[in-house]
């Protein structure tokens, strides 16, 4: 089964793919967002925290997993144990169904703010109107559908031919471009006369903020941007080759997409504050920030044309790990062609997806416990179905399939990893009643 499955050449080429499908929205847009609604630096520590720990760990338990498995999820639960824990892959399958539906409008948003920076966009001059023009476009009931529908396609092409090369080249270069003209757009950004409040923003804590719902939502946010929690990870890992050492990508795939993420709070940040936006402006604040720091640049429209064209295909990468999951599934597991499957299950998401863009407008009134369609589907996904499947990836880990997963013979870890013995207990221990308490407390 391995030959034919096929292989990432080289190390390099399997972290940046993994790094291809953590950096993402996650990363760009959702996180400043996230930490603008739940109090600044507080959350970047809890959220770092969780990271490096919990994170680290879960994530090298879901390579082990992949490559000694070889197979989708559910396959690969199904064949190193069976029994009960193969719904662990199920529910992998059904999150991955879940945040692909809302993630695709958010990617519909990008594709279409590539257009409009390009075709006059800021002209419209001040940050207000600005804001006002996203919240019009997010609220309309056909234009974001109809780009969230070319987001899907657009993934399901990629995911229909398979990862081959191409994309793999692409993002190869395209990538670091992304990561330069982050790195440019931050510079501006900080030195945006009244920046400093928001630098302090992220960076000062301020412990008496914190509250039960925002590590929630920082534990949520290591799964969602980390790409773990429901099997994407271990779809991946199931194409690394037997040389490659797994801890040591495990920590490069971490580390690369904090770096984003936190350059990306130094981009979005000291911009809402310099321009006097609401920090806790929720899903919009980075589509509104970013056009008004571009409009305060030479070659503002190139600039911001580019970045959200690269922005969009940050966005594919990541879209194509989620919808991987689900139809290397249908395919090794239900026997369907790859193209039928992608057309089944792209047509499915796109239709789960259309309530959540309609819910940010003419739907909004539409309520469950007090949010909209796709918070609840970001909510239920991020915050519950990732952590959970958490959970039973470290126990799974730590507990069940220990010794085969560090057998160096079978694909596993092998005993040159130092750091065995604290990671068993992460798995065993700390991982399963930090993130089961979390959740407790939290509902
Ligand atoms: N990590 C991606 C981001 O930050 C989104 C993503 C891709 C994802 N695959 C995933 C999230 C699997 C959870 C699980 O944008």
């Amino acid at each position: 089964m391995a030959e034919s499955r096929g292989q990432f050449s080289t190390r390099t080429g399997f972290i940046l793919a993994a790094a291809g499908s953590a950096v993402g929205l996650g990363n760009i847009w959702k996180f400043p967002y996230l930490v603008g609604e739940n109090g600044g630096a507080v959350f970047l520590i809890i959220y770092l925290g969780f990271i490096f720990t919990i994170g680290l760990s879960v994530m090298l338990a879901e390579f082990a997993i992949g490559r000694i498995g070889e197979r989708n999820p559910v396959g690969a639960f199904a064949h190193l144990k069976g029994g009960p824990w193969t719904a662990v892959g199920y529910m992998g399958v059904f999150t991955g169904f879940v945040i692909l539906s809302f993630y695709s409008v958010v990617g519909g948003w990008t594709i279409a703010y590539a257009f409009k920076m390009a075709s006059g966009l800021l002209s419209l001059g001040d940050p207000k109107a600005l804001g006002d023009a996203f919240g019009a476009f997010i609220g309309d009931p056909v234009e974001p559908i109809f780009y969230h529908a070319l987001f899907m396609i657009l993934t399901g092409a990629v995911v229909a031919r398979g990862i081959g090369t191409g994309i793999e080249r692409a993002c190869n270069i395209l990538m670091p471009v992304l990561f330069v003209l982050l790195v440019v757009l931050c510079v501006r950004s900080i030195t945006l006369p009244g920046a400093a409040a928001g630098i302090a923003f992220f960076l000062q804590p301020d412990f008496s903020k914190i509250n039960p719902a925002m590590v929630i939502a920082a534990l949520g946010h290591a799964f969602f941007s980390l790409s773990l929690g429901m099997g994407a990870m271990i779809t991946y890992g199931s194409y690394i080759s037997r040389q490659t050492n797994l801890p040591r990508a495990a920590l490069w795939v971490t580390s690369l997409d904090t770096l984003i993420a936190v350059l990306a709070g130094f981009l979005i940040l000291p911009a809402v504050f310099a321009f006097g936006f609401d920090p806790g402006a929720g899903p919009g604040l980075t589509f509104i920030t970013l056009p008004a720091v571009f409009s305060k640049m030479p070659l503002g429209a190139f600039f911001g044309t580019l970045f959200f064209v690269l922005l969009g295909v940050a966005a594919l990468t990541s879209a194509m790990s989620l919808l991987e999951v689900v139809v290397s599934f249908l395919v090794d597991e239900k026997g369907l062609q790859r193209r039928k499957a992608v057309l089944a299950a792209g047509t499915a998401i796109f239709l789960l997806g259309v309530p959540s863009s309609l819910s940010l407008g003419v739907w909004s009134g539409f309520t469950i416990a007090g949010k909209g369609f796709f918070d609840v589907a970001d909510y239920l996904a991020s915050n519950i179905l990732l952590p959970t499947g958490g959970i039973f990836i470290s126990i799974f880990v730590g507990w069940v399939v220990f010794p085969k997963i560090m057998d160096g013979d079978n694909g596993g870890i092998g005993d040159e990893f130092r750091w065995a013995g604290v990671w068993r207990i992460i798995c065993r221990y700390v991982a399963p009643a930090a993130i089961a308490w979390v959740l407790v407390s939290g509902l």
